[in-house]
Parts: structure tokens; sequence; C-alpha cells
């Protein structure tokens, strides 16, 4: 098992405010951090940032929260203890053993991993006190990882650097200490719903919000992947931000056809949009007035791009695994695998939306089944950590 439950402790050097990306960025692999800053850090970064990323409160001392026993319970419930940046002075105090403050005691007393990411002037890290403390570190365990060489705050060069965050990130992998399963692998995922206009103004569409299209493409990003993301019609501000995400923006099925048509191979693929089955036979193209001329619509059926899809893939030469989901209002199992045959994919996932608030909601939940036979029950949950087990799901063949 990869830890879940994170400590990320952060001490006094210039280098924390690169840490708040670095929260970011945990956060995304659906990670549970808890920020441990130290005193002298929150003069460069304040408690209220580290509490309004993680949503947590984010203690210094031991003399807060006494009765609950802060370090005791923070070091209990910790399977890895990231601290990032680690001053010389820190390093000093952990080798020394202290326990003066919430971090170094919560070290002092937890049992799961504990790595360390020193970030100071090249002096400092090459000092004959620091290369003795961090060997002594290494001998009792604790990973630290190498800093990088480069420019230094006051203009310097050398080996003392905060290290990039996928380094940190390979680091952990490493370790196996961090999911990086999906590293060069290509994923595409559709999400949101198609629209097929009728006029200008108006269209046949549906609920979707593209969330959990946009959790599983921010979880396989997290998790090393490349990411193409195929959004219909997604609310901006829900579109993520991520150098490893393309997003194909797309509006109407046929687009999102063709933006389908347009990939070269894949490694997985996510059919979360909601694609509309009917489409206008013709879209007015101007404003349909309410003069009576129009009091029904013809519709045409839309391909199955899934369908197609799936039988695409049966020739390519590197065979992609497809995912297809499916809403329904009540889960019938021997319907499901049905529509997994007939759709040609190897896993569907289903959910209840009469059971369960799904649409526009972080939260989800259902049942994966396999062309293989295979079925998988996801409890309703947050949409990034359903992202994560699916993932999971679908990399070990269910599991
Ligand atoms: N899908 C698709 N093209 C369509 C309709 C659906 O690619 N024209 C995909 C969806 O993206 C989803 C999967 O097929 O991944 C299942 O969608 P669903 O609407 O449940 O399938 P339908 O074939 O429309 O079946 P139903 O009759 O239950 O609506």
């Amino acid at each position: 098992m990869f830890p879940r439950r994170v400590v990320l402790g952060v001490t006094g050097g210039i280098a924390v405010y690169k840490s708040c990306e670095l929260l970011r960025r945990l956060l995304d692999r659906a990670l549970d951090v808890t920020v441990v800053p130290t005193e002298n850090s929150l003069r460069f970064v304040g408690a209220a940032t580290w509490e309004a990323l993680s949503g947590k409160p984010a203690i210094s001392s031991l003399w807060q929260d006494v009765s609950g026993g802060a370090h005791v319970e923070v070091a209990r419930a910790a399977e890895l203890i990231l601290i990032a940046p680690t001053t010389a002075d820190f390093i000093a105090r952990l080798a020394q053993g202290r326990s003066d403050d919430l971090l170094s005691a919560t070290v002092l007393t937890a049992e799961c991993p504990v790595v360390i990411i020193p970030a100071m002037h090249h002096q400092m890290w090459q000092n004959p006190a620091t290369i003795e403390n961090v060997r002594t570190l290494r001998a009792r365990g604790i990973l630290v990882m190498e800093p990088a060489e480069g420019p230094l705050n006051n203009g310097d060069v050398g080996v003392g650097r905060f290290p990039e965050i996928f380094e940190i990130f390979d680091f952990l992998g490493e370790h196996k200490l961090l999911k990086s399963d999906l590293l060069g692998s290509q994923v595409v995922v559709t999400a949101g719903g198609t629209r097929e206009m009728i006029d200008p103004v108006r269209f046949i569409g549906n609920l979707s919000s593209g969330k959990q299209g946009i959790a599983l493409a921010k979880a396989a990003a997290a998790r090393g992947a490349k990411v193409q993301l195929i959004a219909a019609n997604i609310e901006e501000s829900l579109l993520p931000r991520d150098k490893a995400i393309e997003i194909i923006k797309v509006g109407s099925t046929a687009e999102l056809g063709r933006a389908l048509d347009g990939l070269s191979s894949f490694d997985l693929l996510f059919m979360a949009a909601a694609v509309a089955d009917y489409r206008p036979a013709m879209a007015n193209s101007s404003k349909i007035k309410r003069d009576g001329s129009v009091r029904s619509l013809d519709l045409v059926e839309n391909p199955d791009l899934l369908a197609q899809l799936a039988s695409k893939q049966m020739s390519a030469e590197r065979r992609g695994i497809i995912v297809g989901f499916a809403a329904e209002s009540a889960i019938d199992e021997a319907a499901a695998r049905e529509k997994l045959n007939r759709k040609g994919v190897d896993f569907l996932f289903v959910n209840d939306i009469a059971t369960n608030e799904v649409f526009n909601s972080d939260s989800n939940g259902g049942i994966l089944i396999s062309r293989d036979g295979e079925r998988l029950s996801l409890q309703y949950q947050p949409k990034d950590t359903l992202s994560h087990a699916l993932l999971d799901a679908v990399a070990q063949g269910i599991g």
C-alpha cells in the first residue's frame, strides 16, 4: 500500500513558497495532507496559506492543542512525513533528536517513513557539520534527497537548490512512496456533455458537469501520464491547468467524434462524456420564432462513438484499454454486461443516478465491470479518490 496520509513539514528557508505548489500537487493525488510548519517558516509563508490550501489547521507549536497531544496524533496518523524544504538548522535538530516544536516532535514520535528535501546555501550544504548530520539521519533510515544544482538565492551558483516538484515525485516514486505507475503512458479522457444545436441559441444537452472526467484526467496526470482531456461544454473555471493535461474543447457529438478520430494511439481511454444519442435533423440557422411554425423536432440518430472507437481499436497496432461510462436510473448488472459487450469495451463503470446525487456533485460511486466478467463495487466517495480507485482497478485488470 502506498501512503495516503501525509504530513508535509515545512521549515524556515526561502524555498518555502515552492512548497505551496508541492502541497497542491500532493492534493491532486488525492492524498490527505496535514501541513506542519515550523515557527520560523511562518515568517515566509503564513499559516493562513497552508490552511486555505490544505483545508486543515496548520499547527506549529507543541503548546497548541495540548490536551489532544497534537504531535502524538499527527505522528500516529501519518503514513509519510515529507519535510520540504528542510533547512540546515532543522537537519541539525533532527540529528540531535530534539523535540521542541510540533514538527521535530512528530518526527521523533512517528514510525512511518520520513523524507527530507534539503534546500540551503551551497556552503551550508557542504559544511562538514551538515554532511555529518545528513550521514547520521541516513544511518537512522531517514531518506534525504540530494538538493539540485543551480542558481541560489543570493546570486551564487551551487548545490543546494530546492528540486523541481517532478524530481521530488520521482524520488518518492523510486522509494515506493508515491504512485507513478502511469509514467510514460498516454491517457485520453472525454468529459462533459455534448450539445446538439436546434438553432443558434437552443440545444439538446444533458446535465453532465464534466467533474468526473476532470478528476480522472487529474488523477492520471498525477500518476505520471500525459493526458488529453476532450472537454465537451465544461465550465471554464473547472478546467484543469496542468502541463501534463492537453485540453481539446468540443461542442457537439460530431465534434467529439472528429476529436476522437484525430487521436494518435493511446494506452487508456475513459469515455466519461455524456454523448447525445440524437440530434435535430436540421439545425435552424436563425433563431426559431414563437410563431407556431416549429412545434416538433425531427431527430436523427448520432453514431455510437464509443462502439466505433472500440471496433477501430481492434485493428490498431497498439491497442489501448477502453473504459465506458453509463449513468443508469438503476443498476441492472445483466443489462450493463450486455452494454459492455455491445460497445466492445474493456470496462464499463455504471453509476446509479437515482440513488446518489451524481450530476454536478463532487462525489460518485457505482460498479466497474470488465470484459473478463469481473466486478468491483466502488462506494459513493469524492470523485478524486474514486478516480484513483478506477485507475488502480483498470491498471491491475480490476484486482
Ligand atoms: N456513448 C457514445 N456515443 C453515443 C452514446 C454514448 O460514445 N452516441 C458512450 C458514452 O460516452 C458512454 C457509453 O457510451 O461512455 C455509454 O453511454 P450510454 O448513454 O449509457 O449508452 P447508450 O448506448 O446511449 O445506451 P442507453 O440506451 O442506455 O442510453
